[in-house]
């Protein structure tokens, strides 16, 4: 029988860590077990337990290092590439691309809150979302961080509180350049139909009426056309559409200087999975925007990009130990591990497929059993893996899931009253916690039991 070849055989690409499954630390020890970051899998988990988030260092830095490197290369203006941190924000993440010279992307003010934490420059943090509320445009107005109005609500806004304190505001726009790609619709965003950002049809109108403001000053240009994207083309269209509205926009006065195109790159979940790497995706925007600017006799804007999961995701792994097995003659055999739905909502949510391997024999030696991975929750759809090949194995086995970096701890939640796991970073052999793990005391601490209830007890 010929024997399946494991994808942890498979060479590394270190150059572009979006193109391969795993991290780019990944090795089997002499034991035969896996270890990431020069760290034993088994020894963190006999420490921290399970299920853990584990991220390595060093395939994050090789990420940020790719975008940094293609803006250099292939930009000759100036440029910024922008964490998006709602694919997993937290103090270090926010430190760490802060320390690879990225600027932030945040959603929230809790993402505010810990990028400034983070210690990321406010001049690098932009503000985004459909439905900002008072209290956190003004928190960004006050901390000095840029607002990227969505909608005519964050302009007026904007535009009252700038008069009210007579100061100038500079403000980017995200417009919705109609552009389709192939992910699933959840994360489609750049189409007609989309919640964000305003219809290109309406930009003349907006353009005019920024113009007849007093304080606000349009400094640059969104657009995100969504996520997981494998194609090239929605993004070199992009370039161009930006350009030319850049363009329109001066007849309004506006001397736009920034452009920023979003994220979107994909990246390698499965065997099937074939992204671009981040330095192909790179040269592919920046040659579209440099093209359509010499056309035109544009100086070159600042180019900014806001790379999330191809950032985050290929660095992280989740782990978890097995317990229960249940065999259904004939239809299926249930293996069940100590996590699921409340530290990976993907599966559940865009049916997504994931790759993973035994801890103690990650090459998969003899795939012999099918099993569907189901997670602990009281939810017949909290399944992992619908199917997977694994060797034998047993109750206390531990499974790496690969790829869970982005969209795991940041969709994460407590159903059930799960607790959140804990995460670490491992690098050269070394563990660090980055977020403690939870405990189900942490979940009470916002239950409150009215007096009254209280008395009756
Ligand atoms: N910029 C904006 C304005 C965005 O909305 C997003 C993602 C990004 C950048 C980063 O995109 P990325 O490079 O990560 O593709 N929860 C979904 C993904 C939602 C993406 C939302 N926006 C998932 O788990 O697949």
């Amino acid at each position: 029988m010929e024997e399946k070849k494991s994808f942890l055989i498979e060479k590394i690409d270190i150059k572009s860590p979006n193109k391969n499954i795993v991290p780019i630390t990944s090795s089997i020890g002499s034991d035969g077990k896996l270890s990431i970051g020069g760290c034993s899998i088994e020894e963190l988990v006999n420490k921290y337990d399970s299920p853990l988030y584990i991220l390595d260092e060093a395939t994050l830095r090789n990420s940020c290092r790719a975008y940094k490197k293609a803006l250099e290369k292939h930009y000759p203006g100036e440029s910024l590439p922008i964490y998006a941190s709602k694919a997993n924000s937290s103090i270090f993440m926010s430190n760490l691309i802060s320390s690879e010279g990225f600027g932030l992307d945040a959603v929230s003010e809790g993402e505010l809150l810990t990028a400034l934490k983070g210690g990321v420059p406010n001049e690098k943090i932009v503000f985004h979302g459909n439905n900002k509320s008072d209290k956190e445009i003004e928190f960004a107005v006050n901390n000095n961080i840029k607002v990227i109005v969505d909608n005519d609500y964050d302009l007026e806004r904007l535009e009252g509180i700038s008069n009210s304190l007579s100061i100038d505001l500079e403000i980017m726009i995200r417009f919705t350049p109609g552009i389709e790609c192939h992910t699933h619709e959840y994360i489609r965003t750049g189409s007609f139909d989309s919640k964000f950002g305003f219809g290109i049809e309406y930009l003349d109108t907006l353009f005019a009426r920024v113009s007849n403001t007093k304080h606000l000053k349009l400094k640059g240009l969104h657009a995100h056309i969504g996520s997981q994207i494998f194609e090239l083309d929605p993004h070199r269209d992009l370039g161009e559409i930006m350009v030319n509205i850049i363009i329109d926009a001066k007849k309004f006065g506006h001397n736009i200087k920034e452009l920023n195109v979003g994220g979107g790159l994909g990246i390698k979940y499965t065997e099937n999975d074939d992204p671009p790497s981040i330095e192909e995706w790179v040269k592919t925007v920046s040659a579209s925007v440099l093209k359509a600017c010499k056309r035109n006799n544009l100086e070159l804007p600042t180019l900014m990009c806001e790379p999330g999961r191809s950032i985050v995701s290929t660095a992280g792994i989740t782990i978890y130990k097995i317990g229960a097995f249940k065999e259904i003659p004939g239809i299926k055999t249930y293996l069940s591990v100590d996590g699921g739905m409340s530290d990976n909502p993907r599966p559940i949510t865009y049916q997504s497929n994931y790759s993973a391997c035994l801890v103690n024999n990650p090459f998969n030696i003899n795939p012999k059993n099918k099993y569907t991975i189901a997670g602990k929750h009281c939810e017949s759809g909290d399944v992992l893996f619908k199917e997977i090949e694994l060797a034998d194995c047993k109750t206390g086995d531990l499974i790496c899931v690969f790829g869970t970096g982005a969209y795991n701890i940041s969709m994460s939640s407590n159903y059930n009253r799960i607790p959140r796991p804990a995460a670490l970073l491992v690098c050269d052999g070394e563990a660090e916690i980055i977020q403690r793990r939870e405990s189900p005391l942490d979940l009470l601490k916002y239950d409150v039991l009215p007096d009254r209830f209280i008395k009756q007890n």
